[in-house]
């Protein structure tokens, strides 16, 4: 008899936004940017799709390092 592996389902990197949807999809007015914008890539923020720094705690305890996207209008 051949013995069945379980198969362990790989860590999700959304952990808790909009579960409840298929796709997390975000839309901004880049009218609304203003001079400077950090958007989430660690999908660990409280304020989720802007950074609110939550990516310190995650990169400390996963030993990772990812960080926020910057927006920045250039002020020529
Ligand atoms: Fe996610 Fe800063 S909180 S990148």
């Amino acid at each position: 008899i051949l013995s069945r592996r379980k198969t362990v389902p790989k860590p999700k990197v959304n952990q808790s936004i909009q579960k409840e949807d298929s796709k997390v999809v975000t839309q901004m007015d880049i009218e609304d940017i203003g001079d400077k914008m950090a958007f989430c890539r660690c999908w660990r923020s409280k304020k989720f799709p802007l950074c609110d720094g939550s990516h310190n705690q995650h990169n400390s305890a996963a030993r990772d390092n990812v960080g926020p996207l910057l927006l920045l209008r250039n002020a020529d």
